[in-house]
């Protein structure tokens, strides 16, 4: 685990005038909100999240795939952002510019107060029409599952990227160019398996930032303009914006 701050990276970061950042599931893990790597559990232990996150699964069994949403939607609203989340909101009132880019669909880094988080696979707090894409801010959950659209009796769908789909190109192209235009660049909380996000970084890299990858399955190394620090977030951001702050 990491002890200390590279000096060099904390340098970096404050002299910096564009950070972006890319977060992952493993910010949201310690607010008790499953990876995707770890292994489902209770009745859902038999399904991977690549059986049910997709249009195919959703055609095959709506009912199923809407309530395995509702489930997931129920437990993000119970969970509160954790001092991961909330140390890169107060960054943002550190660095100049600042783009918070996630993969993260539960809605925590807006809650802990970061101001436009770039949505990269959607926010399971929302629901849309599958057919017109109309969203709903409520819907009858007593009724038939999924629930038919008010106005055109398609059913609505949690509104999330699914396996196979595209990402929101407005989005993408906002976070491309921010990894792109960035000085540094950090990676938080991802295993970097899942492409276009898993690229960003590497844009970043190629385009002169300064780049850290921050999670447990990393070894530690830094070399010039790399740092890879085996650190949970919560405990490692937090130390990093104390660092900021000082001055
Ligand atoms: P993963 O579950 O693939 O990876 C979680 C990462 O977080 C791993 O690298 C862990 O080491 C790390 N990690 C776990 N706890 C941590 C902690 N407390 N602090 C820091 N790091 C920690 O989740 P993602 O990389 O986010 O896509 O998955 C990317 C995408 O794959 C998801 O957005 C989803 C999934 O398929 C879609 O649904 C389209």
């Amino acid at each position: 685990m990491t002890s200390s701050l590279p000096t060099s990276l904390v340098a970096a970061l404050r002299a910096a005038r564009r950070v972006a950042i890319l977060t992952g599931a493993g910010v949201s893990a310690e607010s008790g909100i499953p990876t995707f790597r770890d292994a489902q559990s209770g009745l859902w232990a038999t399904y991977r999240p690549e059986e049910l996150a997709s249009p195919e699964a959703f055609r095959r069994n709506p009912r199923l795939v809407w309530e395995w949403y509702a489930m997931r939607r129920a437990a993000v609203l119970a969970a509160e952002p954790n001092a991961g989340h909330v140390a890169l909101a107060e960054l943002e009132r550190l660095v100049p510019t600042l783009t918070l880019i996630t993969q993260n669909v539960d809605g925590l880094h807006a809650r802990a107060g970061s101001r436009d988080p770039l949505e990269l696979h959607g926010n399971i707090t929302k629901v849309r029409c599958s057919v017109e894409g109309t969203f709903y801010a409520t819907w009858a959950e007593d009724g038939d599952l999924p629930p038919p659209c008010p106005a055109c009796g398609a059913p609505l769908r949690p509104h999330v990227v699914w396996f196979g789909e595209q990402l929101p190109t407005d989005v993408l192209q906002q976070a491309w160019h921010a990894a792109e235009a960035c000085d540094v660049f950090l990676s938080i909380g991802t295993s970097g398996l899942v492409e276009p996000a898993a690229s960003l970084p590497r844009v970043a890299y190629s385009h002169g930032a300064t780049v850290a990858t921050i999670n447990l399955d990393v070894r530690e190394r830094s070399e010039e303009r790399l740092f890879y620090l085996h650190a949970r977030s919560g405990v490692l951001l937090p130390q990093l914006v104390a660092q900021l702050a000082r001055a």
